[in-house]
């Protein structure tokens, strides 16, 4: 939107981020009246961290989808909305314009009202990376339904976990996918996971994507061209009030299941949409590539709501970077001429190896900005990209942010702020980052590391976690008194810029994907010979972060690869194959306290082959573990 100038000058920077802090209310009020709203609202926010109540924009009503597309009707509606790019080069792009795009949303809508969805009413979507994906999830937001991304690389059971926990009535899926040269069975998984009981869900609605045969069940599922293409192109938009929960998505924390995070309407809308234009400095008449999946939340949050709010065109790829060949990326973006590229750093670490010759030869210079999310990006990653994509001109946003709090929250800002190499630099604007020590102490100064926390609400932050609010309190907000706790360290170095380190809490980031280490070891757990297990990260150069797990058997193991097999086959169908362990040491027994407590400190250090400094073992309850362990793992 034109009345929201870009910040493009470190003074706009500084000018922006002092108001922010000095009246935040006033801020986010100005920011917020550039959207169509049915009401205003009565009060700007409301907040305490320690139950913790936050409410953005109070008394406020309004439907993210006219301000996603409605409203962008007149001005642009022959523009791209979403540019599709499919798994195999050779299979057509789909375009979509905004009015093209507001019609399919509003088919979906009508159609979810047909099987009787509605407001508040939970919706599950279970899909590969294609335009009905978008088009389902915003119509749910159109009839106020909720929905619940899975990502399609999780199992059965992972999904009848997360359709349970929100009693959704909704499973939309495809027939199958195709994800690179790989098959998946889309349909076939979700009929796994409703057969062990999810009883809330009435039907299930099919996209035929792929044509491969799939089975039906009569009265529970039916096919998504039967129903939605028949419906009228216009639906009402059900006005929302601003605290009205948009979505829920689950991720992993360090303990039991993985929880719902949950987004209400009104601050995600404003918070998304002013991130989306200030990091990717995006202008009208550029075209926006984000390669995540929507089944996480940069898709949600930089997929489809933040580049839909500021009227962006936006590419949507279905496939790998490595298929047809490792230059998938690079072709597309000189195919369409993408303006702005968003991806993961084990992406580019993964095409780092394969080698330089897949992105040579390349032009890319429509590129103007490229982003980073997910994990810490190394420095040979930086510079590689910075080098070989961004060919030494293009600056890079190493954004650091969380499911929990939708949107970015520091990040280098183009023009208007430095970038360094390895760090995420500073908060944008309205976000108040602190570092406090084991003990909650705040520290001063600008040098310091410690536990990074966050002291004043931002419009996109998580509200509770469905089903469960005591939940979201001991997670977030209850280690450190008043302030919002992240889980990951983070150094500050003496300009004030952050360096992100990575979680201090049991959490594993492979891949850019977050995995609790307590779900893996539930899940190696099933196995009938396994006594006990241990599971924790270690520094992995293409992942980032891989996973290793200590396993106490109850009989000698006669063959360990074929142990090793049954093990990662359980954690495949307890979780998916993104939580499979890459190395399993099996042990006689694990490093405790004489509480019980297992070292977590010493066997992260085995499995990082770090035999320095293991610290004082000799107050463990059985000591001598530690060399049998240190001794076996150089075999693993
Ligand atoms: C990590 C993804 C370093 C971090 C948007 C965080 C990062 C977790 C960065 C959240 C970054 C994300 N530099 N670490 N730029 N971005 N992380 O919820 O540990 O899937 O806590 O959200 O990823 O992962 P999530």
């Amino acid at each position: 939107m034109s009345d929201t100038p870009l910040l493009t000058t470190p003074e706009a920077f500084r000018e922006a981020y002092d108001r922010s802090v000095r009246d935040p209310e006033g801020f986010w009020a100005e920011l917020a009246s550039t959207f169509r709203w049915h009401k205003p609202w009565s009060r700007v926010l409301s907040w305490n961290f320690d139950r913790p109540e936050i409410r953005w924009f109070e008394g406020a009503r309004l439907n993210i989808t006219e301000n996603c597309l409605d409203r962008h009707l007149e001005t642009r509606g022959d523009q791209t909305a979403i540019l599709w790019e499919p798994n195999d080069p050779s299979d057509p792009t789909r375009r979509y314009t905004y009015r093209a795009l507001h019609t399919e949303v509003c088919r979906a809508a009508n159609a979810l009202k047909e099987l009787g969805v509605r407001k508040g009413d939970r919706v599950c979507f279970y899909m590969p990376m294609v335009p009905e994906l978008a088009i389902g999830v915003l119509a749910c937001a159109r009839i106020g339904a909720v929905h619940s991304v899975v990502f399609a690389g999780f199992s059965a059971n992972a999904l009848a976990d997360r359709i349970q926990d929100a009693q959704c009535r909704l499973v939309i899926c495809s027939d199958t996918n195709q994800r690179g040269a790989k098959a998946i069975p889309v349909k076939e998984v979700v009929d796994e996971a409703l057969a062990s009981g999810c009883p809330s869900v009435e039907h299930v609605l099919i996209l035929r994507h792929t044509g491969d045969p799939v089975s039906m069940t009569a009265g529970r599922d039916l096919w998504w061209h039967d129903l939605v293409d028949r419906q009228e192109g216009d639906c009402p938009a059900e006005i929302m009030d601003a605290e009205d929960m948009l979505f829920i998505l689950y991720t992993s924390g360090s303990t039991g299941k993985p929880k719902g995070v949950v987004h209400t309407c009104g601050g995600y809308m404003v918070y998304v949409w002013y991130t989306f234009l200030q990091v990717f400095q995006y202008r009208q008449g550029d075209l926006y590539f984000c390669t995540a999946d929507i089944g996480w939340i940069t898709g949600h949050s930089y997929i489809v709501y933040g580049p839909l709010l500021a009227g962006a065109s936006v590419v949507m790829f279905e496939g790998v970077p490595t298929f047809p060949t490792p230059a998938r990326f690079w072709d597309i973006i000189d195919k369409h001429g993408v303006h702005q590229f968003y991806t993961a750093p084990t992406a580019i670490r993964a095409l780092m190896a394969l080698g330089d010759e897949w992105v040579e030869g390349h032009d890319l210079s429509s590129l103007k900005v490229l982003g980073s999310v997910g994990e810490p990006i190394n420095e040979e990653a930086w510079h590689w990209y910075h080098r070989h994509v961004g060919r030494e001109k293009v600056p890079i946003v190493d954004t650091w942010w969380q499911t929990e709090t939708g949107g970015i929250l520091i990040s280098p800002i183009p023009g208007a702020t430095p970038m360094k190499p390895g760090y995420a630099t500073f908060p944008l604007p309205g976000i108040q980052p602190c570092l406090v020590d084991n003990e909650g102490r705040l520290l001063e100064g600008p040098v310091a590391e410690g536990m990074l926390c966050f002291r004043f609400p931002w419009p996109g932050i998580l509200r509770t976690t469905y089903g469960d609010h005591e939940r979201c309190r001991t997670t977030y907000f209850s280690q450190f008194p008043g302030l919002y706790f992240s889980g990951d360290g983070a150094r500050r170095d003496a300009d004030g810029q952050y360096r992100i380190i990575g979680r201090v809490d049991d959490v594993i980031n492979v891949s850019g994907h977050r995995i609790g280490t307590a779900e893996v070891e539930n899940a190696i757990n099933l196995h009938p010979e396994v006594v006990e297990s241990a599971v924790v990260g270690y520094p992995h150069d293409i992942k980032g972060q891989g996973i290793y797990a200590y396993v106490i058997t109850r009989h000698p193991v006669p063959d360990t690869a074929a142990f090793r097999k049954e093990v990662l086959a359980v954690v495949t169908k307890e979780i998916g194959p993104i939580a499979k362990p890459d190395r399993i040491q099996i042990v006689s027994g694990l490093p405790k306290t004489r509480s019980g407590k297992i070292m977590r400190r010493i066997l992260r250090k085995i499995a990082a082959a770090d035999f320095s400094g293991m610290g004082d073992t000799s107050t463990l309850l059985n000591p001598e573990i530690v060399e049998e362990i240190r001794a076996g793992a150089m075999k693993v």
